[in-house]
């Protein structure tokens, strides 16, 4: 188990389609998705994904119980997920503000669907089927756009509510809750 570092925005890996995982319970699987969790964990991320540690691979972890960088949002359940898809339940979407490793000090308002339904596989290859809404919902269409090679600052559509956490702080515009984190 290794911590590593994060891989910023412009690094090529990040803007890449990773590829799907085709064999499960090996050795670099294993490897890669303790090496995950220990870098999420000691990052305070809610969720990351194999790519932001330079591995184009489908794999994605989350899940907290309380999180420094999002003291507003509630638990969402410490979740393995490989291969995934998301199905949107209904068209309603949500604002929220999200922040990314990735992208380290900034934040912004992103629309996600609130209701999801996400499918794939876990750390052993068992099929994976969750319902999940508002932030837990977020973190999974968050997390997964990264393996497509997308961003969050690709999703935000008013860019009078995206920049760097201290303005925004400064100006009122993020909630009190998330004024004194690091990114
Ligand atoms: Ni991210």
């Amino acid at each position: 188990m290794a911590i590593h570092p994060v891989l910023r925005m412009g690094h090529p890996l990040l803007s890449q389609r990773a590829s799907e995982v085709t064999a499960f319970n090996t050795p670099e699987l294993d490897q890669l998705i303790a090496d995950m969790l220990a870098t999420m964990r000691a990052e305070d991320g809610a969720g990351l994904a194999a790519p932001q540690i330079g591995v184009s691979r489908r794999v994605v972890v989350f899940g907290f119980e309380t999180n420094p960088r999002y003291r507003e949002a509630p638990p969402v359940p410490l979740t393995v997920l490989i291969n995934p898809e998301i199905k949107p339940l209904d068209d309603t979407l949500e604002e929220g503000w999200e922040g990314c490793l990735s992208v380290p000090g900034l934040r912004g308002v992103v629309p996600r669907y609130k209701h999801i339904e996400y499918s794939g596989f876990d750390a052993s290859g068992e099929p994976l089927r969750v319902e999940a809404e508002g932030f837990h919902a977020r973190v999974v269409q968050h997390e997964c756009d990264h393996l497509d090679g997308i961003l969050y600052p690709r999703r935000v559509r008013d860019f009078s509510r995206f920049g760097f956490i201290d303005e925004l702080s400064a100006a009122g515009l993020l909630p009190a809750q998330a004024t004194d984190e690091q990114p």
